[in-house]
């Protein structure tokens, strides 16, 4: 029997749509000789959706006819196996079963860890980082707390609260004054450039923060770097061994990598991605891979993509971006990506891995993973509740409770 693979993508996220293009990619390139593809789409307002046509873009451009032809479906878990029930009708059915996910999400609200936490209580195996990686990888202050603990290169930075800006501006503006103009403004917990913007002085600080706020309470303000080029790595594995892709060099037209560069660039019509075969997603920007960098930067930059890979404890497919200073010749781990735009299949084609085969490795890591938190020990005997003497009657636990 193959093994039934649900595909989970889309939600409550600013970054729905590329989610739909790494989910669609996904699905059309799992080995259908082994796997079941079974589409888990949520909508933006969380309801999930299974069904043939959403293996298929055309879909997506009219909800009225999404709805129509897939399947509004709930979920709940039996036998260690995630049971896609429909949602309406009179009559419940099972629509699908699946026995492994392959969390294709983006963003705060999905890929932080929500998800991840989900399919955990449901106890069915998923691929890609567990709750703990997810949530540090969304946070990008998190991130740079732990990456400078374990003494990763990480930018100059300060960040704050929203209520705390508006409490104290002038303390907040005397903090990012330290880390030095020019700056750059990101919401912590946002993703694909949004929100972000560069400043040069205070007034321009001023608007950039009232922007981020709309996206997030938390604030990361650091330094920009300048003669920079983007320099991304793709990390396969887990605690146990790690492999790295080959490194892409990023090239945006806009200041900052933009959200249009990232998407919906030239780079498609011509890039080295699309000789590849493909065009769709993060493969639209305009990117060099492998990166023209000297072996000494590239071993450096693999090195330290596992030692940050490490650090967050993730798991399956990851993708660390660099910012790299072409004149001082510093790099600095810009951020971790859990569940990269289009899982970052592009980088691993130069290594000769296939998209089909990069979707077994994290198949085959997520079973690993699963097959050994199942040997751990998660009851611990314990006499507490025998030696409680609360319990007969309420009486004598609102007694217990009353002088907590
Ligand atoms: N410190 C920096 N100096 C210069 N440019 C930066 C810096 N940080 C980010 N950028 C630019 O902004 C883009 C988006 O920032 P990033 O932190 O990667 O956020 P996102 O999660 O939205 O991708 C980057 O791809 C890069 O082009
Ligand atoms: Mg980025």
């Amino acid at each position: 029997m193959k093994i039934r693979v649900g595909v989970l993508y889309g939600g409550k996220t600013t970054e729905h749509e590329v989610s739909i293009i790494t989910a669609v990619q996904a699905m059309g390139f799992l080995n259908k000789d082994k796997y079941d593809v079974i589409p888990m789409y949520l909508t933006k307002e969380n309801e999930m959706y299974t069904g043939e046509p959403l293996k298929e873009m055309d879909v997506y451009k009219e909800t009225e006819l999404l709805k129509r032809y897939c399947k509004n479906v709930v979920c709940y878990s039996k036998d260690g196996a995630l049971v896609l029930q429909n949602k309406k009708g009179l009559f419940k059915r099972t629509i699908a079963t699946v026995d492994i996910v392959i969390p294709c999400v983006h963003g705060y609200n999905m890929e932080d860890g929500n998800v991840q936490g989900m399919l955990e209580t449901y106890g069915i195996p998923y691929t890609g980082s567990d709750i703990y990686g997810c949530t540090v990888g969304q946070d990008k202050v998190f991130q740079k707390q732990i990456l400078e603990a374990e003494k990763v290169p990480v930018t100059k930075y300060t960040w704050f609260y929203d209520n705390e800006y508006y409490e104290d501006e002038t303390k907040i503006l005397e903090n990012i004054k330290k880390v030095g103009y020019p700056v750059i403004v990101k919401p912590a917990r946002q993703g694909s450039s949004i929100g972000i913007k560069i400043a040069n002085n205070e007034d321009d600080v001023k608007e950039a923060i009232e922007d981020a706020i709309k996206y997030d309470d938390k604030i990361l303000v650091e330094e920009v770097i300048s003669n920079m080029t983007e320099l991304n790595c793709s990390v396969l594995g887990s605690n146990s061994f790690m492999e790295t892709s080959a490194i892409e060099q990023v090239m945006g037209k806009d200041e900052i990598l933009s959200f249009n560069d990232k998407y919906i660039g030239s780079g498609a019509k011509k890039g080295a991605a699309k000789k590849m075969g493909a065009s769709k997603g993060m493969v639209s920007a305009d990117r060099v891979i492998p990166a023209d960098i000297p072996k000494k930067l590239a071993s450096e930059i693999e090195e330290t993509s596992k030692r940050a890979f490490r650090a967050l404890g993730a798991s399956g497919v990851v993708r660390i971006d660099f910012l790299y200073d072409k004149k001082s010749k510093k790099y600095y781990v810009n951020e971790l990506n859990t569940i990269p735009g289009c899982l970052s299949f592009y980088l691993w084609l130069p290594l000769n891995k296939e998209y089909d085969e990069l979707l077994d490795d994290m198949i085959n890591i997520a079973v690993k993973r699963y097959k050994k938190k199942l040997k751990k020990t998660t009851i611990f005997e314990s006499n507490i509740l025998s030696t409680f003497d609360g319990t007969k009657g309420t009486k004598g636990i609102k007694g217990k409770l009353r002088h907590r």
